[in-house]
């Protein structure tokens, strides 16, 4: 949950003859467009939110020059990854409900950012929505909604493992940008490749749950997460 800022890093990376990519898959291209921001090449799992059902497993490439486009086609016939007919039905199918998922998917991250901040349980909440998010001004200028993507910490690994335990609408699972609410644990799933100091200096303490905020009812959403918390 820590921004980078695309404009700046940009401009620093084209003075010296270097082009940047981004991989846009958290915001969707619903809250951003990096190509604007004045990156050179896009990436998005469209495993996430443009599918938006988690039952398809692809990827995009955009790049902003013509010769992008010859690069990306020559490793594509050399390498052969290419998506099958079914995978591109499914993420084209998911894209015409993006637009209408994103604004759930943004309405709820708010609310439960909004309840978990106030929970005396939680500490260092980490929402780019939120005033309190260090990069928040970053967040405002370059994206267009906060998405659904949030983490937090919890006193301890024990702790982590009774909320994921008592979770009930929320999946203890690790993907995200699929219409159901993920929660997971950071340590032992996203960044379990990463050495435990290296955790350390990035904050990914043992207590620390990401959740990916789907689009169910909000207040079912809240309600679950409470009755997790309680169970703390
Ligand atoms: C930000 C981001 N980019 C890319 C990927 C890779 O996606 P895929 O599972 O479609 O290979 C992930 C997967 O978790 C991700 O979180």
């Amino acid at each position: 949950m820590v921004l980078s800022d695309i404009a700046a890093i940009s401009e620093i990376a084209h003075a010296r003859g270097a082009e940047v990519s981004v991989d846009n898959t958290f915001m969707s291209p619903a809250l951003q467009s990096p190509l604007a921001l004045g990156a050179d090449i896009v990436m998005h799992s469209t495993t996430k939110y443009l599918n938006g059902h988690s039952d398809g497993i692809g990827g995009a490439l955009i790049g902003s020059k013509p010769e992008h486009k010859d690069r990306f086609l020559l490793v594509q016939k050399a390498s052969g990854g290419v998506l099958s007919p079914f995978e591109c039905y499914l993420a084209l199918r998911g894209i015409k409900t993006m637009p209408l998922r994103i604004k759930q998917h943004e309405e709820n991250g708010r609310a439960v950012a909004e309840f978990l901040s106030s929970h005396p349980k939680v500490s260092k909440l980490a929402y780019p929505g939120l005033a309190s998010h260090p990069q928040y001004e970053l967040a405002v200028r370059q994206q267009k909604g906060f998405g659904s993507m949030l983490s937090f910490e919890l006193a301890s690994r024990e702790e982590a493992a009774r909320f994921l335990a008592g979770i009930k609408i929320f999946l203890n699972a690790e993907s995200l940008g699929g219409v159901e609410s993920l929660a997971s644990h950071s340590a032992t799933t996203t960044h379990a490749s990463v050495s435990a100091e290296t955790r350390a200096q990035m904050g990914i303490t043992e207590g620390r749950i990401r959740l990916s905020v789907g689009i169910e009812d909000k207040e079912d959403l809240i309600a679950d997460l409470d009755q997790a918390l309680a169970a703390v």
